[in-house]
């Protein structure tokens, strides 16, 4: 963790930790002593309980966000030599499933407010080989659907950070119809471990995909034929009985979340307007009515001011744990070298990607914590 200089019984306050409880402990034992781990009851409860909390007529439950990513761009139809919009300011994964179908991430730049992929942008990148738009609902804002569907090509969500998220014209993120991809990796709103689901209004479309999750073999197959490509993409009957837990916790893990953004508001607002730090834009900030399923909490370094990574060292220094979050993807080694990025293509991601830190963010963390992180901060920038 490399919090040495600090004596060893000071607390250090972690980025993230998950909320789990005997509950959930309950429903693991339940599946171990049922002798289903996979393939079992668990997974169809899971995926109609997350479809009815999001507003979608479907969900699949896959083994992760990154593999939702993949088969959703399958679903509709992207292949070899297409190109798909999609948000340089986002995990790596967003731009890694395309390149998993050998068609073409296609950056454009964000929308400095909301830091999602900018729709006129978006609009501007497209050719006559886009066919798909890969928007992300980065750190839990809902991107501006509205304006990416009235492009006219068929849009995935990357929802992985936007469990909780409401648009502005009325749907839950992921109840849109288009394919919605989530993720339960340990630090997300709710968590199987490591999981994904994707909803969609699209019956066909989910018969694809429970497919392709499971090898290529439809339902009513023998276990060993198979009428198509498919990969293994199932989430365990484990993981499913985890997630149908957190579903019932999702409220108060959320609202965990808001109480802990708004103490940082407050706690940070000094140096939001006598340091210039960059905090995360409030609900509403692009179109009234947009709300966020906090995801994390990110702030920016001023462009005046010891530089990001000293800060994220300062911290850690004083017992925070931070991290850089996120890093611009087309400025990643394996995109520079096999695309031909370089500095400079998207001003506004980089200025943001460079500055941005995660500060520590979870449900049940405690207004001291909060004031310690505030404190710590206040300090290293002066
Ligand atoms: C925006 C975004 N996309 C995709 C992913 C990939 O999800 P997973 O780690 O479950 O594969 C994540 C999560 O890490 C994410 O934050």
């Amino acid at each position: 963790m490399g919090a040495s200089s600090l004596p060893a019984d000071t607390d250090v306050v972690p980025l993230a930790q998950p909320v789990l409880g005997v509950e959930e402990e309950q429903a693991v034992i339940e599946v171990l002593r049922s002798g289903q781990l996979s393939l079992g009851p668990r997974v169809p409860a899971f995926e109609e309980a997350f479809a009815m909390r999001v507003g979608a007529a479907h969900a699949s439950a896959v083994s992760s966000g990154t593999s939702g990513l993949h088969l959703a761009l399958r679903a509709v139809g992207v292949k070899e030599g297409d190109e798909v919009i999609t948000s340089p300011f986002s995990f790596v994964a967003s731009a890694n499933a395309p390149v998993f179908e050998r068609a073409r991430p296609v950056f454009a730049d964000v929308d400095p407010v909301t830091l999602n992929l900018d729709p006129a942008a978006a609009a501007a990148a497209i050719t006559e080989r886009t066919t798909a738009l890969l928007p992300v609902h980065i750190f839990g804002y809902p991107a501006d659907l509205p304006a990416f569907e009235a492009l006219g090509l068929p849009v995935v969500e990357d929802a992985c950070e936007g469990l909780g998220a409401r648009h502005h014209d009325g749907p839950a993120v992921g109840g849109r119809g288009n394919p919605a991809v989530f993720g339960f990796y340990a630090n997300k709103q709710m968590t199987t471990g490591e999981g994904g689901m994707i909803t969609l209004g699209d019956e066909a479309m989910k018969a694809r995909i429970d497919s392709e999750r499971n090898q290529g073999r439809a339902p009513d197959m023998g276990w060993l034929d198979h009428d198509r490509l498919g990969f293994n993409y199932r989430l365990s009957d484990i993981a499913c009985a985890i997630g149908s837990v957190q579903l019932t916790r999702l409220d108060d893990l959320l609202a965990g979340r808001a109480r802990v953004a708004a103490l940082y508001r407050e706690a940070l607002a000094g140096l939001a307007t006598q340091r210039g730090l960059g905090l995360p834009c409030e609900d509403g900030a692009r179109h009234a009515g947009d709300v966020r399923g906090w995801f994390v909490f990110v702030v920016q370094v001023p462009r005046e001011g010891p530089p990001r990574d000293d800060v994220i060292r300062a911290l850690r220094d004083r017992g925070v744990q931070s991290k850089p979050y996120l890093p611009a993807i087309h400025l990643m080694s394996f995109y520079r070298e096999t695309f031909g990025h370089r500095e400079g293509e998207f001003p506004v991601c980089e200025d943001v990607a460079a500055r941005s830190v995660a500060l520590p963010f979870f449900p049940h963390m405690r207004e001291d914590q909060v004031a310690r992180v505030a404190a710590a901060l206040g300090e290293i920038l002066g």
